[in-house]
């Protein structure tokens, strides 16, 4: 069998879907916590999430919170995640990817980095050398890690943000749209503007 199970039929999902029919799945069904959805694009919605448990199969979680990721992925913890890489993406040899994790069309990752588990690089976003993008991360369209950046767990990268490089960025993050982070941020907060201040 070649079926995917994929965990939250949202936009997010739909893409995650693409992609895994793009890599050879072949029987590719979701789960959602509305149990009044009934398909997400061409693919069928079967049930609650509570249903991956007793279903053979991949699983996949494509939620977009990062919490809600990670509790799922640690509730089914034992099942296989399988990492998900567009076709069209440019990942250099040596970087390690983990379980869980979707790398969009058109990002790029450069050598040395290394990106955990549950981890969201959307579409055309970058991650140069030797960067660190930790669990549950969410870089997202359009934003950009300089080179030696390290970007602590379930923190949320912007659309379009900018991190200069050898900066760090702590767990528990969110770095609205167009920030540009030029000096390392050691508190969990909201980061906004150009350089990024703190909102909340
Ligand atoms: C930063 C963010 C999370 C803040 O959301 P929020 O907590 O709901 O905050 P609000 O919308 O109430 O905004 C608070 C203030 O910050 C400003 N602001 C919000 N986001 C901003 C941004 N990205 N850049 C500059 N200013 C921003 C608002 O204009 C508002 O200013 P005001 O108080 O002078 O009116 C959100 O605006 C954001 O940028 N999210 C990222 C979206 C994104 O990248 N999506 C990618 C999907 S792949």
């Amino acid at each position: 069998m070649n079926r995917l199970i994929i965990i939250g039929a949202g936009g997010h999902g739909r893409v995650v879907a693409d992609i895994a029919s793009l890599r050879g799945y072949t029987d590719i069904v979701f789960l959602d916590a509305d149990a009044s959805k009934a398909c997400c694009g061409p693919w069928p919605v079967v049930g609650t999430d509570d249903m991956a448990g007793s279903m053979d199969g991949d699983l996949f979680v494509a939620i977009g919170r990062a919490q809600h990721r990670s509790a799922l992925m640690q509730r089914f913890s034992g099942r296989r995640f399988p990492t998900l890489i567009h076709p069209a993406a440019t990942v250099a040899a040596d970087v390690e990817i983990g379980d869980g994790t979707v790398v969009m069309a058109g990002a790029v990752i450069n050598p040395g980095a290394s990106i955990g588990q549950g981890v969201i690089i959307n579409t055309s976003s970058s991650v140069d050398h030797d960067c660190a993008v930790h669990d549950y991360t969410h870089i997202a369209v359009g934003a950009h890690l300089c080179g030696s950046v390290t970007v602590g767990e379930g923190t949320w990268v912007g659309a379009g943000a900018i991190v200069s490089n050898n900066l760090s960025i702590c767990a528990g993050c969110t770095l609205g749209a167009g920030t540009v982070v030029v000096r390392s941020i050691a508190q969990p907060g909201t980061y906004i503007g150009v350089p990024a201040r703190k909102i909340k």
